[in-house]
């Protein structure tokens, strides 16, 4: 988690350049937030830090031309002023994005040699660690490269020394970016940060250090320290896709994205897709692995891929595929699905069963992403930049090409092409503000309920766990999910007089499962092509076929966006959550 971010230039307003780069980076994280800047003059590194979301605020800093900022999302350590980064020991200065897994062990014996600690936070014993060796006299890269073959876990961090000018960084597994941009160079934890200076990039892999200091920038192996040269990389983007525009969220901008982007989704050529069913093919076992939301769009492609080719597909939380670890060898396709494609419970099942021979396939929207360079192939779902915590156009995209995948796996890929430009024209005019607006009355009837239940079948089913996901990330409404044919297995005892259902489909078995609800007292919220008398209300969605998932979805999102909206919270940054989850 957490948001990173440096400058080094001629300018002497680093800090408030930090800031301002900060802010692209709340997404991540936003406990608390930090900056550091070399004083001009003093070269005193000034730090300034306070908990709360930084997009709120606007603080002088002094003068200088270097500084580094972190927004967090705390992991070790409460949300209080001590725990925010930077994190100060001696002459070192640094923030952290990532777990120091075995930071304990390390405390314990500062601690029993007098060491003052500051904070509750993993980061700074690291800090400790690095001024420890500085006063050993190490060189400042070789004390950070020496700490970080004592740090277990995955992570990133930036480092300034007082009275060393420039900025060093090193990466274990939390993504780092280089922005170049002739005499000023920037580090961050996405591009976005930098974009408005400068979209020549150079990507830092894992163990790999860099020092910049103005214009230049030297790239080393941590473990050997040896100089190394990186590929500069032009980046697509521009300004416009990761700003919010004319919208009020990036939420509800996100979903209107869905216009075009999942004919973006599909824009792949028939050669492309054709190798990733090649690696499904040349494999006896299939595993599609994922985290939250991107785990439904798994559960959903489950059943494209039974229902179009035949194929079955193991879906599994990527959380819980060590348990499953024994039956991964070399003839296994490992498939992981992933927005940010930095997640890292991802990233621990690529490396695991990348050692055990498996073949990789990843279908990522970050397309410079941990994920996506690990693949043997890699898809990138085109989804541009989805900044909400809330997932929304990324989900639609890797259901679209999954869907599209699928089609190929069984040969019928101009079908599938077909079936996916129809529905994304139906999105399309879906997508206007009087359905925005008929969904915002049927959400505010029920906004104040603290109970939401939703029901579907086949793929289907999976929606109805990814709405409830949406829901209660957004709205802090309780809400569950359900195979439409399991109500009457249990949760049918938890219905109630007004408890909202909605109810996703409109077969006829779902509909008989909608009144079963609706004799028990519930509420029909129907969201289907076709209305019924038996819905309470009906928010209409074009019949899609096989991609009646992707267009039931949408509806359900802008659902939740309202009923944020009407409990007065901030859908784009929920309570303690952040987008990239890059710890375990
Ligand atoms: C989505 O709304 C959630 N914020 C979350 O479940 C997310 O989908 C999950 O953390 C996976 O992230 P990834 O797609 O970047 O791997
Ligand atoms: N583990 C560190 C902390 O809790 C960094 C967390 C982050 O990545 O934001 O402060």
């Amino acid at each position: 988690m957490c948001g990173i971010f440096a400058v080094t230039g001629p300018e002497q307003d680093a800090g408030s350049q930090v800031l301002k780069g900060l802010k692209t980076l709340e997404y991540r994280g936003y406990d608390s937030w930090g900056v550091s800047v070399r004083e001009a003059g003093s070269n005193d590194l000034v730090v300034t830090k306070d908990i709360g979301k930084i997009s709120n605020v606007n603080v002088p800093f002094p003068k200088g031309k270097e500084a580094v900022g972190h927004t967090r999302w705390a992991t070790h350590g409460g949300v209080t002023v001590a725990n925010s980064h930077p994190h100060q020991v001696g002459d070192v200065t640094l923030v952290h994005n990532g777990i120091f897994e075995n930071y304990a062990e390390h405390k314990k014996r500062f601690l029993a040699a007098g060491s003052v600690f500051n904070s509750d936070t993993d980061t700074e014993v690291i800090g400790h660690i690095i001024s420890e060796l500085l006063n050993d006299g190490l060189s400042p890269a070789e004390a950070i490269r020496t700490a970080c073959t004592k740090i277990e876990g995955r992570f990133s961090i930036l480092v300034m020394f007082k009275d060393v000018p420039g900025i060093y960084a090193a990466r274990r597994g939390s993504p780092l970016i280089i922005g170049r941009d002739k005499d000023q160079t920037f580090i961050a934890s996405d591009i976005p940060a930098f974009l408005e200076k400068t979209r020549l990039v150079n990507y830092l892999d894992d163990d790999e250090m860099v020092f910049i200091e103005g214009g230049k920038v030297q790239f080393y192996d941590l473990d050997s320290g040896e100089e190394i040269t990186k590929r500069d990389i032009e980046v697509p983007w521009k300004l416009e896709h990761a700003e919010k525009g004319e919208y009020k969220h990036f939420m509800l901008k996100e979903i209107f994205d869905q216009k075009d982007s999942i004919a973006r989704a599909i824009n792949h050529e028939d050669d492309v897709l054709n190798k990733a069913v090649e690696l499904l093919k040349s494999s006896n076992g299939t595993y599609l692995v994922a985290c939250g939301t991107a785990h439904k769009v798994c559960l959903a492609a489950e059943y494209f891929f039974s229902q179009i080719s035949g194929r079955k597909i193991n879906v599994v939380a990527a959380s819980e595929v060590p348990y499953f670890e024994r039956f991964i060898n070399q003839r296994t396709a490992m498939v992981a699905v992933s927005q940010s494609g930095e997640t890292a419970d991802i990233l621990e099942v690529f490396e695991r069963a990348k050692a055990r021979g498996a073949k990789l396939l990843s279908l990522t929207n970050v397309e410079s992403s941990s994920v996506a360079r690990m693949s043997d192939v890699h898809l990138p779902i085109n989804a541009g930049p989805e900044k909400a915590v809330a997932s929304t156009k990324a989900t639609t995209a890797q259901m679209a090409l999954l869907l599209l995948l699928a089609h190929a796996d069984a040969g019928k890929i101009n079908q599938g092409r077909e079936l996916l430009s129809t529905t994304s024209s139906a999105i399309n005019d879906l997508l206007n503000p009087r359905y925005e607006e008929h969904i915002r009355a049927v959400a505010a009837k029920y906004v104040d309920r603290p109970n939401m239940f939703i029901i579907g079948r086949g793929p289907l089913y999976p929606i109805a766990l990814e709405a409830a996901i949406k829901i209660q990330e957004v709205s802090y409404i309780h809400a569950q999910g359900f195979a439409a044919g399991e109500i009457k297995h249990g949760p049918l005892a938890l219905i109630e007089e007004g408890v909202p259902c909605m109810v996703l489909g409109d077969e006829l078995e779902t509909i008989s499962n909608a009144i079963e609800l609706k004799t028990r007292g519930a509420k029909i919220i129907g969201v289907s092509s076709e209305n019924a008398d038996i819905f309470d209300d009906w928010i209409k969605v074009p019949d899609a076929g096989c991609a009646q998932a992707i267009a039931t979805l949408i509806p359900v999102q802008i659902f939740s966006y309202h009923l944020a909206l009407l409990r007065n919270l901030d859908p784009d940054m929920p309570r303690n959550l952040a987008k990239s989850v890059t710890v375990k």
